[in-house]
């Protein structure tokens, strides 16, 4: 079973992990088998499996749902799960919808910003509730971005991410989660803290890799972004022992992120 010290201690060795988006109990069982290291139920499920343009729309309720249908079929992986859009305005608030969403199965809550978020990473930190913040691209504040673009691209915004990054890190996050940022931005973040930090189009150099399940498994319409590869097709998943199956599809991602081979440079933003 992987934990938080896993992950810690994955990070020490220079061993990396991989995590993906889960929102039901057969995938979630099927990413066990592939022994995924960490699975996170996303907002993303918002658009993924609600059909929504964003992740707004997606309440404490449904990341109940779908964290506790994940919870109960896999017993390996780290369980990370959002707390989603407006849920996490005022301490209260965040206590209490944090406490659901850990009861459900999470066993560490994500949260996305920055410096701002300090008090409430401190609180629930000593509450009981590990926390990984989600910097960089955040999803929920696309409205305020003016669309999903890549960030830290300018040196002040760097510097700015860098120093929320600390600022959270010092107030007790344990996992850090860069989303879209330059490569050379996330390796310095990864070299700069002690703990966990957990890439999508961030590059080789983080020490874990996400990606959303639909995306890797080529379960997508419109424009696919630039770092999503889609295993389930992938050569090495049609010839291996799994034949091409989705489960297949999960572990060619595991041994992927594992060996260094994904992502690739064309994977990144520069
Ligand atoms: O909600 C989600 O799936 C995420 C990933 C894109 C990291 O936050």
């Amino acid at each position: 079973m992987i934990t938080l010290s896993t992950l810690n201690k994955y990070k020490k060795e220079g061993r990396k992990f991989s995590c993906l988006t889960c929102y039901d109990a057969m995938f979630a069982k099927m990413m066990q088998n592939a022994e995924v290291d960490t699975i996170l139920i996303g907002d993303s499920l918002g658009m993924v499996v609600q059909g929504h343009d964003s992740t707004l729309p997606v309440t404490v309720d449904d990341m109940v749902y779908h964290t506790a249908n994940v919870a109960r079929s896999n017993k390996h992986a780290l369980i990370l799960a959002d707390l989603p859009f407006m849920s996490y305005v005022t301490l209260e608030d965040t206590i209490a919808n944090a406490r659901k969403i850990m009861q459900a199965g999470a066993q560490v809550i994500k949260l996305e910003g920055g410096a701002e978020l300090v008090d409430k990473v401190a609180a629930l930190t000593a509450a009981g509730a590990p926390i990984c913040v989600h910097l960089g691209l955040t999803p929920q504040s696309v409205n305020v971005f003016g669309g999903y673009k890549v960030q830290g691209k300018t040196e002040d915004s760097a510097a700015k991410l860098m120093a929320d990054v600390k600022a959270v890190v010092e107030a007790g996050a344990a996992i850090i989660l860069l989303e879209c940022v330059p490569a050379a931005l996330a390796k310095q973040v990864t070299e700069a803290v002690d703990v966990p930090v957990i890439g999508i189009g961030a590059g080789a150099d983080t020490d874990g890799q996400v990606l959303v399940m639909h995306d890797m498994l080529g379960v997508t319409y419109g424009r696919v972004a630039r770092f999503v590869h889609d295993f389930l097709t992938d050569e090495r998943n049609q010839q291996s022992d799994y034949a091409g199956s989705v489960e297949g599809a999960f572990a060619l991602f595991h041994k992927s992120v594992i060996e260094g081979s994904y992502p690739q440079p064309q994977h990144q933003f520069n």
